[in-house]
């Protein structure tokens, strides 16, 4: 299967026309690489602006359309041919309180319209990460058939490497991801564990990305400040080819 190499642009740039360059950008640089699916995920106000690479959204609600002043829904977003959607991310946890709950419901509306959901999960600093693990899945995976697994992406980010610079070991990540994958066994099939794709985030840079891919067992990046810059972020995306 290919990599997946999803870029989080977070609450950047500021204007569209910055939106389209970096976009324009980024697809030329990485025009001729193959094995490897890119998935930018800009703010929802740029998502129709961009054409020529996958897209994202970074968030979602859980309704397919109606009285829900502020939010987006997953079929506006497929309408628009977005294919992934980031979930739980540590910063919505944060600033918008979303809990396992909410985040569970989500998944599975992302799911009903046949966008792929790439839910984020990790332990603060001093957190039990086998505790704080166990409970995300658990709770985020509430009742999932089992045939949507295939779409289902995890994203192992520590909230403690995520925009600081410190960044996960090789060794930390690989047991992290049999870790998640022991969880999933447990929750569901040893099969399914084995399939779900599972991508590291937190302070990903194009020095440090190459080693994820071939030692930290991961299938993919999430990579936030440096997709903002077309030559870290195509250099990351190189390495990994
Ligand atoms: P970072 O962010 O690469 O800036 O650490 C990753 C993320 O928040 O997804």
């Amino acid at each position: 299967m290919q990599k997946l190499i999803v870029a989080n642009w977070k609450m950047n740039p500021e204007t569209a026309e910055e939106a389209k360059k970096l976009f324009d950008s980024v697809k030329n640089g990485v025009k001729k690489v193959k094995n490897i699916e890119v998935v930018i995920c800009p703010p929802f106000i740029y998502l129709p602006l961009l054409k020529g690479l996958a897209l994202g959204a970074q968030n979602v609600f859980y309704k397919e359309s109606g009285a829900f002043t502020g939010e987006v829904s997953p079929l506006m977003l497929k309408n628009l041919n977005v294919q992934y959607v980031i979930l739980g991310h540590s910063e919505a946890r944060k600033y918008l309180n979303e809990t396992n709950e909410l985040i569970n419901k989500k998944i599975k509306e992302v799911l009903a319209v046949g966008l792929k959901p790439i839910i984020c999960i990790g332990e603060k600093e001093g957190e039990d990460k086998n505790k704080v693990l166990q409970e995300q899945l658990k709770e985020c995976l509430k009742s999932i058939e089992k045939k949507e697994f295939e779409k289902i992406i995890i994203a192992y980010e520590p909230v403690w490497a995520i925009g600081t610079g410190k960044n996960c070991s090789i060794e930390e990540t690989m047991n992290s991801v049999l870790l998640i994958k022991k969880i999933i066994a447990d929750l569901y099939k040893k099969e399914i564990a084995e399939k779900i794709r599972i991508i590291y985030g937190g302070s990903v840079n194009g020095k440090n990305s190459r080693e994820y891919i071939l030692k930290g067992g991961v299938s993919g990046l999430l990579v936030g400040g440096a997709s903002l810059d077309v030559n870290e972020f195509t250099q990351i995306v190189k390495s990994v080819d």
